[in-house]
């Protein structure tokens, strides 16, 4: 084999790679690049929130907001926007926050890392930032 061959097998299986990694059933995630530090997401607000979920967002935005931000919108190189399809609760149900929270997620979606379990919140704790969540999804239409 000479080295054009070469070059030429390294291109396939680095398409390759690049399609295993973006296939799937999950939508891509959204590809334009915010600054570092900035929000992914446009979120639109819902105009009132439920009690638990104003709990939910105190306790979102005292742990979860450093890396997904302000609104769950994301926060570019940190994390990911939780109001997005990805999460929708057909996807991601109740259970993953719980188990995200408890155990941390070894990164799958996003190039942002793993995300490290979270012992600063309790469980019930976690089940009103879903509620926070998911009325934030309503309000955006992820259903
Ligand atoms: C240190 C940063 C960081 C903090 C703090 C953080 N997360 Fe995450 N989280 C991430 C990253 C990064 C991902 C994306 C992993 C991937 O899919 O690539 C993620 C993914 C998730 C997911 C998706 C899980 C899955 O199964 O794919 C949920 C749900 C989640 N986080 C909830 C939370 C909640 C709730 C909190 C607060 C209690 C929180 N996160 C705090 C960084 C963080």
């Amino acid at each position: 084999m000479n080295k054009f061959t070469l070059a030429g097998a390294a291109v396939i299986a680095a398409a390759a790679g690049a399609y295993f990694l973006t296939a799937g059933t999950d939508p891509a995630p959204d590809t334009t690049t915010p600054a570092e530090g900035e929000a992914i997401a446009a979120v639109t607000l819902p105009d009132t929130l439920s009690p638990e979920a104003t709990m939910g967002k105190r306790a979102f935005e005292a742990v979860c907001a450093a890396c997904h931000g302000e609104n769950a919108a994301g926060k570019q190189g940190y994390g990911p926007p939780l109001v997005h399809r990805i999460y929708e609760p057909s996807h991601h149900g109740d259970m993953a926050f719980q188990m995200a929270a408890q155990r941390g997620v070894r990164a799958h979606h996003w190039p942002f890392g793993d995300m490290p379990p979270q012992p600063g919140v309790t469980r019930a704790e976690v089940a009103t930032i879903v509620a926070y969540i998911r009325e934030l999804q309503r309000a955006n239409g992820i259903e």
